[in-house]
This record gives C-alpha cells, sequence and structure tokens, in this order.
C-alpha cells in the first residue's frame, strides 16, 4: 500500500554531515520526500514526540540526546514506506544493525542511533501530525 512514514536524521548524523548520503539511500529505494525542515527541538516538543517511552529508564537520555543539536525531520512516501525506511535503518542497537544499513554505517550507540522511523502506520500518523501541518505535505 502506498504509505508515509516520519524520519528523523537525529543530532549525531546532523553532525557527521551525512543528511545527503541518508537521503540518497531514501531516494535509491523509491521513498519520496515529501515534507522535510531542519530543527532544534524543544524539551517539550522532544518528550511529547517519545511520550510513549515516559516510564522507560532510557528516557532522560534519549531526551536529552534528541535536544543536543538540530535535527532533520522528513515525512517519506512511497510504497510500502513504514517497513521500507525500517529495512534501510537496521536495528535500533547498532550493534545488531545488519550490514549496509544507516545505523550500521552511521550510528555509534544504543542512544546516538543515527535515525528514528515511525514503527508502523498508525504510529507514523501521529509522529507526521506531530511536526507537520497536512498542508505542509507534498504527495505526488
Ligand atoms: P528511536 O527509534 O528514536 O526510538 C526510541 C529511542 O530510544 C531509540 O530509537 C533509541 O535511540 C533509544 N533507546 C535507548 N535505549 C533503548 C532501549 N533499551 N530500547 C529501545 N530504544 C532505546
Amino acid at each position: 500500500a502506498l504509505e508515509r512514514t516520519l524520519s528523523i536524521i537525529k543530532p549525531d548524523a546532523v553532525a557527521k554531515n551525512v543528511i545527503g548520503e541518508i537521503y540518497s539511500r531514501f531516494e535509491k529505494v523509491g521513498l519520496k520526500i515529501a515534507a522535510a525542515k531542519m530543527k532544534q527541538l524543544s524539551r517539550a516538543e522532544a518528550e511529547g514526540f517519545y511520550a510513549v517511552h515516559r516510564e522507560r529508564p532510557f528516557f532522560n537520555a534519549l531526551v536529552e540526546f534528541m535536544i543536543s543539536g538540530p535535527v532533520m525531520i522528513q515525512v517519506l512516501e512511497g510504497e510500502n514506506a513504514v517497513l521500507k525506511h525500517r529495512d534501510l535503518m537496521g536495528a535500533t542497537n547498532p550493534k545488531e544493525a545488519a550490514a549496509g544499513t544507516i545505523r550500521a554505517d552511521f550510528a555509534d550507540s544504543i542512544d546516538a542511533n543515527a535515525v528514528h522511523g515511525s514503527d508502523a502506520a498508525e504510529t507514523a500518523a501521529f509522529e507526521i501530525a506531530y511536526f507537520f501541518p497536512s498542508t505542509d505535505v507534498y504527495g505526488r
């Protein structure tokens, strides 16, 4: 099915200057960039985005990391976009990520793991709306 998913290039990967390299990987598998912006998240924005993780032991470290520098946020659109994007990213822990995935190539740790992607279509709808009004998403 034609889907949309939310992608975030995290502060570590922005600092490594690999935004274009990561965008190329999206484009090579046919994922289209339907919206994009660079943003320094406030603490409240990061906490709200990751609200489902609020009770997890890593929540505070996650929020601190996500506000440590600007992130690049995009909506990706394409056939099976959610799964396609997750395959490109690789496992959450870069030590477990398959060779050739974004996290295997650019992530340093489970906290500084280069990218975020929605885990399901329902999550994607929430995450996209969290950052982009529907008028700013250009499906095509
Ligand atoms: P992300 O896909 O952005 O969603 C939540 C983030 O929490 C995850 O990527 C990791 O960077 C971070 N995190 C840190 N520790 C863990 C953990 N034990 N399990 C899952 N996510 C973790």
